[in-house]
């Protein structure tokens, strides 16, 4: 693609409008909020929001705006029986109803039903929960059905959080997640993180779909593998890491008893918030290996980050050009990609 695609405002202007407004946007894990009354408060495109466990132990989220005067209402993380707004004391129940709006409630005039504060569709994959913003995405479940089987067997709704962080890095949003899903440059950038464990010449493009692309990080024979993983594995299952993308910003990749994810949004036509996570199985914790998976992915997350700057200021070269893609199994991802996108921007 010409380098226009990564750094211009009108492409990320129309990508926002009609890829990541009508499109599933990751949040988080469910189990960053595992009780009732949990929420964290956090911003995607711009927007205040609030991901919270009801009442009845469901996922909600809620704008996180007050339907007064428009304060936000929360801020951070935490655990609470309501909201209530900081400036004028209006108080809101974990589904968003409006409980409480001193001085005005009595007024005959007031419809404490009309003052609710909106909430969007959400919903759950494998322990990962995303959000649509314009209510207009189709049910997410049908749209996985090709991609299930190749992740199912790995269990990561069952897996817990090794460690989590926020990151804004200066780079479009699709170099991230193009760098992400390709194997192609795993065996240069990587030497000795991820090449010992998944070269490039081992990765085999795998299926895609309307809403997803995937390949398969096959591990070099070399490699030892990754330690105890689910019984319903397959002995191939085992020696691979099933590299996932939802589209637009979800990323994967998903090993045998732990994964590295990343849900991307925009902040700029070159800048891009990652917030990504390490989550691992039971037996991580106990044999003492969290920290390790953790400090891997943030090794070979550095290497990664380095090498896109760079890039992002090679296309801003007045002799930058598009170049041809390497075959399906190295960068076929991208492809698919591109697919989805001009279906939708074109
Ligand atoms: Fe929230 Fe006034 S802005 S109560």
């Amino acid at each position: 693609m010409p380098p226009a695609f990564y750094r211009a405002e009108e492409v990320l202007e129309t990508e926002i409008e009609r890829v990541f407004l009508p499109g599933w946007l990751c949040l988080g894990r469910a189990s960053d909020i595992p009780e009732p009354g949990d929420y964290i408060a956090l911003e995607i495109l711009d927007e205040p929001l609030i991901l919270v466990r009801d009442r009845e132990g469901c996922v909600r989220v809620l704008s996180n705006v007050c339907r007064h005067r428009g304060s936000r209402l929360a801020i951070g993380a935490g655990r609470t029986k309501r909201f209530l707004c900081p400036y004028h004391a209006w108080a809101y129940g974990l589904d968003g109803a409006l409980l409480r709006a001193p001085l005005v409630e009595e007024q005959p005039w007031f419809d404490r039903a009309e003052c609710a504060l909106p909430s969007f569709p959400v919903t759950e994959w494998m322990g990962w929960i995303f959000v649509n913003l314009d209510g207009t995405a189709p049910d997410m479940a049908p749209q996985l059905a090709g991609l299930d089987p190749f992740v199912r067997n790995y269990h990561p709704e069952e897996m817990r959080s090794i460690g989590q962080a926020a990151e804004t890095w200066d780079v479009n949003w699709k170099c991230l997640a193009e760098n992400f899903m390709e194997g192609y440059h795993l065996t240069q950038v990587h030497r000795k993180t991820l090449h010992p464990m998944t070269p490039t010449k081992l990765c085999e493009k795998t299926a895609n779909g309307a809403a997803f692309t995937t390949y398969k990080a096959h591990y070099d024979p070399k490699f030892s593998g990754r330690g105890e993983a689910h019984p319903d594995m397959t002995a191939e299952e085992r020696r691979l890491s099933m590299m996932v993308w939802i589209y637009p910003g979800f990323v994967a990749a998903i090993s045998p008893n732990s994964a590295v994810y990343m849900a991307l949004t925009p902040t700029g036509p070159e800048s891009v918030e990652t917030r990504w996570g390490v989550i691992g199985r039971q037996e991580i914790f106990a044999g003492g290996e969290a920290e390790a998976r953790l400090a891997f992915a943030e090794a070979f997350n550095a290497e990664d980050k380095a090498r896109l700057i760079d890039m992002q200021k090679g296309l801003a070269s007045r002799f930058a050009t598009g170049g041809p893609l390497a075959p399906a199994d190295y960068e076929g991802t991208i492809w698919d990609f591109y697919g989805y996108l001009a279906e939708r921007l074109l």
